[in-house]
């Protein structure tokens, strides 16, 4: 049976204008991720793979080619409509957790569901299930501050899929993290890979991460190739 596609970009090309040359940072990619797929982006630092994440998620737009989320062209859309549909669709986990430090694991879980304007006891409900999933229910009120670097991201983790998204996309999650730490984060994505059938798009400099990945694409010279574990 074959999935249905969550995201796609057909012909995407950025260029940044700094400076008297633009630069041409991503160059007719082409990429589809089907629901519940693994992908990894590898690529030296600087090819391009935040920017690639960035307009996969919408938060900015391509100079040309296009993104659909969900089926649905970002370009067609304002900015606002690509936030709904971000929110719907899609979760970020990125390198440093970027959790908001003056409220708790729980709030910090429920917020996506109080933007989308769920109620908070089905929010708080949903951020329960998603944080002990992440083996954190015995954390649920603790601080940032008062929580280990792997517990961070696995709040963080809980709070990209407390929405349900079609895709995940993670900029290094485990690149702040000591690889025992890093190895039970990867676990734990897997689980909730399996588990949830949501679709993880993952950019890491993590060897084990790419290699339990079905499929490895690395960003070079702008451009994105599909590469075997044995050629990492
Ligand atoms: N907002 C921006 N303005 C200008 N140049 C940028 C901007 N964002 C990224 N770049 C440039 O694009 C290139 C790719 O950056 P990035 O996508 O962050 O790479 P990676 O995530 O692979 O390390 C770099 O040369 C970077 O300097
Ligand atoms: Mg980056």
């Amino acid at each position: 049976m074959t999935e249905p596609v969550v995201l796609e970009c057909v012909a995407l090309n950025k260029e940044f204008v700094e400076g008297p040359e633009p630069v041409r940072v991503l160059k007719d990619i082409n990429m589809q991720v089907k629901q519940g797929e693994r992908v990894a982006i590898v690529g030296n630092s600087g090819s391009g793979k935040t920017t690639l994440l960035n307009l996969l998620g919408g938060l900015d737009l391509p100079s040309s080619g296009y993104v659909k989320v969900a089926g649905k062209n970002l370009n067609d859309m304002s900015g606002n409509q690509r936030g709904q549909l971000r929110n719907r669709h899609i979760g970020f986990i990125y390198q440093f957790h970027h959790l908001l430090p003056e409220f708790s694991a729980l709030e910090n879980v429920s917020m996506p569901l109080l933007i989308r304007g769920e109620s908070r006891s089905t929010s708080k409900g949903q951020a329960e299930e998603l944080l002990e999933a992440v083996g954190l229910e015995h954390r649920l009120q603790h601080k940032p501050s008062e929580l280990s670097g792997g517990e961070r991201q696995r709040v963080a983790i809980a709070r990209a899929l407390v929405t349900r998204p079609s895709c995940v996309l993670a900029d290094e999650p485990t690149g702040n993290l000591d690889s025992h730490t890093a190895q039970t984060i990867l676990d734990m994505m897997n689980e909730l890979n399996q588990r949830f059938n949501i679709s993880f798009v993952t950019v890491t400099h993590s060897h084990a991460l790419a290699v339990m990945a079905k499929k490895i694409l690395k960003m070079e010279d702008g451009r994105l190739k599909e590469i075997e574990p044995g050629a990492l």
